[in-house]
C-alpha cells in the first residue's frame, strides 16, 4: 500500500492541500438524513484520513446536514491536520440566512472553523455584493478560514471576486472527470493562469467510469494492466496531470479508498496521458 500523498497549492496563498480527498455526498443521506450507513462511512473516512487524504469536502445540503455529522464523528479521534471544506446552499445567500448556516455547520461538524466554505450553485436571486459580505464576515469573525464556489462560470466567478472586497477566492469545485471534461472549455484556464484550485468533482463520473464499456475504455484497462493500477486510478491520475486539479472521489468501499489514495506520487507517461487524453476528446 503507497502512502505517498501529494499536495497542491490552494489558490494563491501558501498553504497546500492533499491532491486526492475526500468526498462524501451520500454518506449520512442523500436529500434526507440516513443514518443507516454511517458505520461504513465513518470508517471509510477513517482510513482516508490515515492515508493523507485529509482533506474532506461535505456541505449542509447532504443528508440533510447529516453528512457534516458523519465527518465530524470521523474526525473525533483525529488530532493531525485536516482540511475540512463545507458548502453553503443557494437558498441561504442571503446576508442573514448565511450567517446561520454557517453557524450550523460548525455546530454539525463539531470545529470552531471552515478550511474552506464554498457557495454551492450560483443563485441569481440573490445579489452576489450581499452573499459576499456575509463570507467575508465569516473569515473576519474567525469561521470560515477561505472562500470557495462551485459550479460557478469564468463570468460568476468573475463576479464573485469582484464583489469581494478583502478576501480572494481560491477554489471553484466543478464537475470534472474523462467523461465530463467541459471544464476545459474556460473554467480550467481560467483557473489555471488565474492560480485558482480546480476541486474536481464526480472525478469517477458518480462510479460510471468503473462500468464504463467500449473502446475508449479499453485504451484505459490496457494501460491500467501495463501499471499494475486499477481504470479508476488511471483516471484519477489522468486529471491530476492537469495543473492546479485535486480530486475528491467519494468511496465508501475501503478498496476504493485505498486505491484512491494510491493514485498520488506517480504520474502518467506523456505517451499515455495523450493517448487517454485523444480517446476521450
Ligand atoms: N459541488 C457539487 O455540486 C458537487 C456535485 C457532486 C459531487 N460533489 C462532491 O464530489 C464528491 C465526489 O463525487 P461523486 O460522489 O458524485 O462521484 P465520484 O467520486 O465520481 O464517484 C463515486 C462512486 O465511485 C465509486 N468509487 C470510488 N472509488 C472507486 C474506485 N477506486 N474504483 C471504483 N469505484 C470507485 C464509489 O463507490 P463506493 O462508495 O462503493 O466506494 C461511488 O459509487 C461528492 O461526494 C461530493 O463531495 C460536489
Amino acid at each position: 500500500m503507497r502512502n505517498n500523498l501529494e499536495f497542491r497549492p490552494l489558490g494563491k496563498t501558501s498553504e497546500s492541500i492533499p491532491e486526492v480527498g475526500m468526498g462524501t455526498w451520500g454518506m449520512g443521506g442523500g436529500m434526507r438524513a440516513d443514518s443507516s450507513g454511517d458505520s461504513e462511512s465513518i470508517e471509510a473516512l477513517k482510513l482516508g484520513l490515515e492515508l493523507d487524504m485529509t482533506l474532506v469536502d461535505t456541505a449542509e445540503m447532504y443528508g440533510a446536514g447529516h453528512s457534516e455529522e458523519v465527518v465530524s464523528r470521523a474526525l473525533e479521534d483525529w488530532r493531525k491536520p485536516v482540511f475540512v471544506a463545507s458548502k453553503v446552499s443557494p437558498s441561504h445567500f442571503g446576508y442573514d440566512d448565511l450567517l446561520l448556516s454557517a453557524r450550523k455547520s460548525l455546530e454539525r461538524l463539531r470545529v470552531k472553523q471552515m478550511d474552506l466554505y464554498q457557495l454551492h450553485w450560483p443563485n441569481p436571486r440573490t445579489p452576489i455584493a450581499e452573499t459576499m459580505k456575509a463570507m467575508e464576515k465569516l473569515v473576519r469573525d474567525g469561521m470560515v478560514r477561505h472562500i470557495g464556489v462551485s459550479n460557478f462560470s469564468v463570468a460568476q466567478m468573475r463576479d464573485a471576486q469582484a464583489a469581494l472586497s478583502r478576501e480572494e477566492i481560491v477554489s471553484n469545485q466543478v464537475e470534472y472527470s474523462l467523461i465530463d471534461r467541459s471544464v476545459e472549455e474556460e473554467i480550467l484556464p481560467y483557473c489555471q493562469r488565474e492560480k485558482l484550485t480546480l476541486i474536481a468533482y464526480s472525478p469517477l463520473g458518480q462510479g460510471r467510469i468503473a462500468r464504463g464499456r467500449g473502446g475508449p475504455f479499453k485504451i484505459v484497462d490496457e494501460i491500467a494492466a501495463r501499471l499494475g493500477e486499477s481504470r479508476s486510478q488511471v483516471a484519477l491520475n489522468w486529471l491530476l496531470w492537469h495543473e492546479s486539479v485535486v480530486a475528491i472521489p467519494k468511496a465508501s468501499d475501503k478498496k476504493h479508498v485505498v486505491e484512491n489514495a494510491a493514485v498520488s506520487g506517480w504520474k502518467l507517461s506523456t505517451r499515455d496521458f495523450q493517448e487517454i487524453d485523444k480517446a476521450f476528446r
